[in-house]
């Protein structure tokens, strides 16, 4: 074999001058150079030789080796070469191009249903009244006719910063602050917005949620006034096949009270699964509004009257869209969101 080694040299060259990758080099390599290559295999034999032979054999041995090896370098070299410039030919950036288009997003479910129900009561007049979420004792309760120590509180327990200042627990302090502003009835506003309680977290609380509550103030409203405008915003919202009830109820700022209902959109009030057999879903609450409570806004209660309504948005949307946990509303997975 040594005999013939420039020729096998000369192949082995040739070899690795035509491999068309790295890999085919790395396989003549390891023919040459590997744990059996064959050059490796012959260094191996020198001790095996006569002493005289075994320094000519390693020399040339050497040669050879170090020949191969060049021609690998050289190579390889070559190879990367040819790779680094087809990569800048096929994978150049042009930065002129256009990227590719972003996803554009939408409103959420909850500033949706907002909007419808903006939308229905400001045809019918209502306008849109907003205050702040920071909110006094006076107008988050004792405006409303919870003075203090009063049981009712309870239902509205909120979060305090000071004694005096909490976030508010309903949208009903802008009420107060919508009749303090406009003095001069009538008065018919919307109060969307945050509202805050302590309520632990479960498929129908948060301690934050939103609230679309109502007030009008006019001459010798009546409850059915109020009925009927209940009944077109849920009819517009739901569809005209549903219906509203009203049942009594107690609130401190309204008299009388009374809870509002609609039918089922599932059974249509026949009583389902859904509707615990009732036929009705709950929706807010109502009433005429307590005399004192105008009087705390400025108005006089012996020339005009009036009604008010408070429900939360979350409520309205889940009755919407038959969503059945209110948390899905803030846990911002696209999952939920993208079905709206
Ligand atoms: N403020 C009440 C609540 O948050 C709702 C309500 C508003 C009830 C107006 C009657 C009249 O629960």
């Amino acid at each position: 074999m040594i005999d013939d080694a420039g020729k096998f040299v000369e192949d082995s060259k040739a070899r690795i001058v035509a491999a068309r990758d790295e890999k085919e080099v790395e396989q003549v390599r390891l023919e040459l150079f590997g744990n059996n290559g064959a050059i490796t295999g012959l260094i191996k034999q020198i001790p095996t030789l006569p002493k005289e032979e075994r320094s000519e054999r390693g020399r040339l041995l050497n040669g050879i080796k170090q020949q191969a090896e060049a021609a690998i370098a050289a190579r390889l070299a070559e190879l990367r070469g040819e790779r680094l410039a087809d990569i800048v030919e096929t994978e150049a950036i042009d930065i002129t191009f256009p990227g590719p288009p972003l996803g554009r997003g939408h409103l959420h479910v909850l500033t949706q249903v907002r909007r419808q129900i903006e939308t229905v009561l400001e045809s019918l007049g209502y306008q849109v009244e907003l205050g702040p979420e920071v909110e006094t004792e006076w107008y988050n309760f004792e405006a409303l006719n919870l003075g203090a120590g009063h049981p009712a509180r309870e239902g509205w327990d909120s979060f305090y910063f000071t004694p005096e200042l909490l976030l508010r627990a309903h949208t009903s302090p802008v009420q107060i602050r919508a009749m303090q502003r406009i003095k001069e009835p009538p008065i018919y506003i919307i109060t969307p917005g945050r509202a805050y309680r302590r309520d632990p977290p479960d498929a129908t609380h948060l301690p934050y949620f939103s609230q679309v509550e109502g007030l009008a103030i006019d001459k010798a409203l009546t409850v059915g006034d109020m009925k009927g405008t209940l009944l077109y915003m849920i009819q517009s919202l739901y569809g005209v096949e549903r219906k509203v009830r009203v049942r009594p109820s107690y609130f401190p700022f309204t008299e009388p009270s009374f809870e509002f209902d609609v039918t089922c959109g599932i059974c249509n009030g026949m009583g389902c699964k859904s509707c615990r057999h009732k036929g009705w879903l709950e929706v807010g609450g109502c009433g005429m509004v307590h005399p004192q409570v105008l009087r705390n806004g400025g108005i006089d209660p012996a020339e005009w009257n009036g009604y008010a309504w408070g429900f939360g948005i979350e409520r309205m949307a889940m009755l919407k869209h038959d969503v059945d946990d209110i948390r899905l509303f803030y846990e911002s997975d696209l999952r939920f969101l993208e079905q709206f």
